[in-house]
Order: structure tokens, then sequence, then C-alpha cells
């Protein structure tokens, strides 16, 4: 039985959660590969809008068995409230949700580093969301890290307090005005530690190849977006873990040839937030109405999303790099009232035209190169099969089919669980 894996294609902030929760009944198991709290899964259902950040999406469901995976990085004091906004659904986490060991862990100090980095940086700043996830990685990669299996040592304490203090030497040496009491901030992550710790750790590699073999069906979620991915994203801008396919085979400890279907998910426009290059951004009314009637704010820091065109040319890439079998789209009703739509099917890079993604698409080297195609007016929010959808939405779809060479097997056209269209 292969395990199979649901990322996003573009800049984050795709619908992963909601469409993870839509599959969850036809999988055993749902599991995070990577990234951490800079994460916001939204999922609607019987009128609750609920956000999850480190906790798998599959969690709602009864059948469904959620694990952190080792690619993850947590932050006990996120955690516990997640687990504490869980707590009127009445659920039996206890049971259904397990943490890998070798996961690490984001320190208060990790969250600091954060700001004193992006305070140093001025201009350059990444757009981080500020809850340690760059330097966690790094910790990780340096061979410093801390691990959720380490709090299982009488020591861990130790461990913890000779980390932090490193990392206080760090902040100093940023010489940036950061203005916080670690005592506090200590005493959080503690509280968040002991909730942590009365979950069961597990090693999740190990229970994931058993479970495989007994026949169970596995779902690896990813989270951020292919554009955002350490290697392949738009480099500085983008986050510190592998969002794309083969970062699930490390962050599970799932072999290549265990992976089955990829879905990749993608909105019918684009949106970005945080700074960094975006080919097809809108500054116009039509960016505007994008993130209005879309409510594109970000989920976990608030911040309005940048908004523009679809662009093929990084969804090819994106489709690629991940070797993606079915192709999600969502947020098809936002676009409804557009009379004409834009779709980016070249660059003009340096005075040529190309169709894959240079090395730098910044706007000074890359203006895109549009194909115009009608828009629909039809409210889609209350349709609810295939047949329904109108004609110019089932053009946009068969164009970006024979673009993309990918299936679209799902079009959502709501926030709602219920407002998923199978193709
Ligand atoms: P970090 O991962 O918090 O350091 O942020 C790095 C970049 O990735 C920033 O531009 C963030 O806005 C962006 N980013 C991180 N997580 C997400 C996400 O879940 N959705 C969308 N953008 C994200």
């Amino acid at each position: 039985m292969a395990v199979d894996l649901l990322l996003g294609l573009q800049w984050g902030d795709e619908g992963k959660g909601k469409i993870v929760d839509v599959l969850t009944k036809n999988y055993d198991i749902i599991a995070r590969f990577q990234g951490g709290p800079n994460a916001g899964h939204t999922l609607e259902f019987d009128g609750i809008k609920h956000v999850l950040h480190t906790i798998p999406s599959g969690i709602f469901h009864d059948n469904a068995i959620n694990i952190v995976g080792n690619g993850v990085v947590i932050d006990p004091v996120i955690f516990k409230k997640e687990l504490d906004n869980l707590k009127k659904f009445n659920l039996d986490i206890k049971s259904k949700l397990f943490i890998s060991r070798k996961a690490h862990l984001i320190l208060p100090t990790h969250r600091l580093l954060d700001a004193a980095s992006e305070a140093a940086k001025g201009k350059a700043k990444i757009g981080s969301t500020l809850k340690g996830i760059g330097p966690t990685y790094m910790d990780k990669t340096g061979r410093n890290g801390m691990r959720v299996g380490d709090l299982e040592l009488d020591n861990w304490q130790d461990k913890y307090r000779a980390l932090a203090n490193k990392h206080e030497g760090m902040i100093d040496y940023y010489d940036v005005d950061l203005q916080y009491d670690l005592k506090d901030l200590e005493a959080e992550f503690y509280k968040g530690v002991e909730e942590l710790k009365k979950l069961d750790f597990i090693d999740s590699e190990e229970y994931l190849f058993q479970e495989q073999r007994k026949g169970k069906k596995i779902l690896a979620e990813g989270a951020q977006g292919s554009l955002l991915d350490i290697d392949f994203g738009t480099y500085p801008y983008v986050t510190s873990s592998n969002t794309t396919a083969a970062g699930a085979c490390t962050g599970l400890g799932v072999a290549p040839n265990q992976i089955g279907k990829v879905f990749g998910i993608f909105k019918a426009y684009a949106t970005r937030v945080g700074s960094g290059p975006f080919p097809t951004e809108l500054f116009d009314e039509d960016g505007e109405t994008m993130g209005r009637v879309g409510n594109e704010f970000g989920a976990t820091t608030g911040r309005p999303r940048r908004c523009g065109w679809l662009d093929i040319v990084a969804l090819k890439y994106a489709v690629q790099i991940n070797g993606v079998t079915d192709l999600m789209m969502m947020k098809g009703d936002v676009l409804s009232g557009f009379k004409t739509l834009k779709i980016c099917t070249a660059y003009n890079y340096k005075g040529k035209e190309i169709t894959h993604l240079p090395f730098n698409i910044e706007p000074e080297n890359v203006t895109p190169i549009y194909t115009e195609v009608k828009g629909w007016d039809e409210d889609l929010t209350q349709m609810s099969s295939n047949g329904q959808l109108p004609e110019t939405l089932n053009a946009y779809i068969n164009f970006l089919e024979k673009e993309l060479e990918v299936p679209i097997k799902i079009v959502s056209v709501g926030p709602d669980r219920t407002q998923t269209i199978h193709r």
C-alpha cells in the first residue's frame, strides 16, 4: 500500500487543510512532514471555522490517527494553545495524535533569534512569520537542536539551558532593540512541554513502516508551498524546510518507492504573503477584488496576502518537481464576476520568451506574458456537481489541464467541506 502525498504548489495558503479534511475519510493515518506553526491550515465544517498550525488536518475524523513527523518543528507553547482550542470538540486526542521523537523543538530563544535576524535585515527582511522556524532548522542542520525525544531524558532542562544560553549570546550579537523577558517566555515553554509530554512520543518512521505493512492507508500532509521550498523556492524568500515531495521522504522516513499519488493543490489565482518576487502580482482593482472576495489574510499572522493572476510557468515547475499525479483547484468561486481572466503562460526573461522558471524571477528580469480567457459570472458556491460548472470555467480547467498535463480531480467552490466538486 503506497503513501499518498498532499502539498501546495504555490506560495502556501492554497487550501491544503480543507482538502486533507475532505480526503481523511479515505485514510487511516494523516502525517505532517515538515514546517511548523508558521502554517495555518483552515478547516470549515458544520458552521465552525478552525485553524490548525502543527496538528495534522485529519484530527477531526474518528477513523484517522494523526502523526507529527520528524521533519516538523514544534513550539510547545503554540502546541498547547492548539490543544486547548481543540478541547471544545471533545476529541480523544491522546489516542489519535502521536509525536515523532525526532521532531525538533522550537525554543523561546529561537523565536527571539528570528525577530532579531529579521530586524537586522531591515528592508531585505524575508517577511518571516517570526515563529522561530529558520533558527530551529538552523540548529537542526547545525547539529545543535533539541528534539522531542530529549524530553524523555532526566537532564533535558540542562540541555535546554545550554542551548538557550548560547542563543542569548547570538541575540546580543545582532545588536537590535529587542525587548523581552526570558523568564516569562520560559515559564510558558515549560508549561507547553508538560502538555506535550502527556501525548505519546513514538519512533514515527517505524510506526509508519509497520502500519503500511499491515495495509493501512497513509496521507502525508505538507505545509507552505513549493515556491517556498528551501532548495527550489524563490530563495532567500522561502521557508527553511523542503516543502516539495522529497520532503515527505525525509520528513517521515518513507522511502521514495513507497510514494503513490501526489496531490498538488493550487488556487485558481495566486497569492503570496511576506517578501519576495511574485511576477504576476496585481497592484490594481483586480488584485484588490481577489483579496477582498477571497478573504486573503494570513491564517497565522493576519497579514494581507498579495494577489495576482495564475502563473502557469511557476505551476508547471512545481508539478514537475513534485511529480504531481492529481491536481486540485481551489477558490474558483473567488473569480466569479471577472469578465476576462489572465493566465501567465510564459515569461519575457531579459528580452527572451521562456516557459521555465529561471534562477532569478525578480521584476527587473521577468515580465509575465499572458493569455486572456473569458471569465464566469455564476455564483459557484452552491454548486455540488461537475455538470453544474459554467462553460467558461470548464474551458479554464481544460486549458490548465492541457498546459500542465495532469488532470484536475477536485474543484473547490467555497471553504466548507461540502463545497467540493469531484471530477
Ligand atoms: P518563516 O517560515 O516563518 O520563516 O517565513 C518565511 C516565508 O514563508 C515568509 O515569506 C512567510 O510569509 C512565508 N510562509 C511561511 N509559512 C507560510 C504559510 O504557511 N503560508 C504562507 N506563507 C508562509
